[in-house]
């Protein structure tokens, strides 16, 4: 077990290290800017927020050159990474200029740029933005979702894992009513 006291003069490597524990899925949020210009980047920040109204959250470093336009755009979508897509993650992790001449894209919502293959996409209305501390919240009202069967690539210590149903037949009932009784 390791221990950090976040006084201020923490090393940031340590909460890295802590929130990494957090097994998440992977997306790739794109968007176009008002010049029809297609931006995108690698995101594991993406979360459920409300059922009524549709909303998601996810955030973006501050830092970011592209954080501007992704504001002034005013929509963007939520792309989720099937397990074939681990390249995908890492080259809109990674590339420079213009990301979108390696794979295949189709267009959703006002020219949203949809990426084929993922496991669903969620096209959103930008909302509002939140300050995050060293990250901007964007907070979407989705507008059209599609989504197919498939396994997800997953994010979990720092590196790209998959899935494994654990057996539970004891308790999915009990997990389906939870689950279903949340809509
Ligand atoms: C698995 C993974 C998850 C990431 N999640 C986020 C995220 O949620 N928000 C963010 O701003 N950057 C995130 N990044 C980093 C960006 O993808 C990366 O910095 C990208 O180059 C940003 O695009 P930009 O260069 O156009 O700013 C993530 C990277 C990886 C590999």
């Amino acid at each position: 077990m390791n221990e950090a006291l976040l006084d201020g003069q923490h090393d940031g490597r340590q909460l890295r290290q802590a929130l990494a524990r957090f097994a998440t899925g992977v997306t790739v949020i794109t968007t176009r800017t008002q010049q029809g210009l297609r931006l995108g980047l690698t995101a594991n920040s993406f979360s459920a927020l409300s059922l009524d109204p549709a909303l998601v959250l996810w955030s973006m470093v501050k830092r970011s050159g592209t954080l501007a336009d992704f504001v002034a755009s005013g929509q963007f979508a939520v792309n989720v990474l099937s397990l074939e897509q681990a390249d995908v993650s890492h080259h809109f992790a990674t590339a420079r200029g213009d990301r979108f001449t390696q794979h295949d894209f189709t267009e959703g919502w006002g020219g949203l740029p949809l990426l084929a293959g993922a496991l669903a996409s969620f096209e959103c209305q930008l909302d509002r933005t939140i300050d995050g501390g060293d990250h901007l919240l964007f907070m979407g009202r989705v507008m059209r979702i599609r989504w197919s069967d498939g396994q997800p690539l997953v994010f979990s210590a720092g590196r790209y894992c998959s899935t494994q149903v654990l057996p539970s037949a004891g308790i999915q009932a009990d997990v389906d009513a939870v689950w279903h009784g949340l809509g």
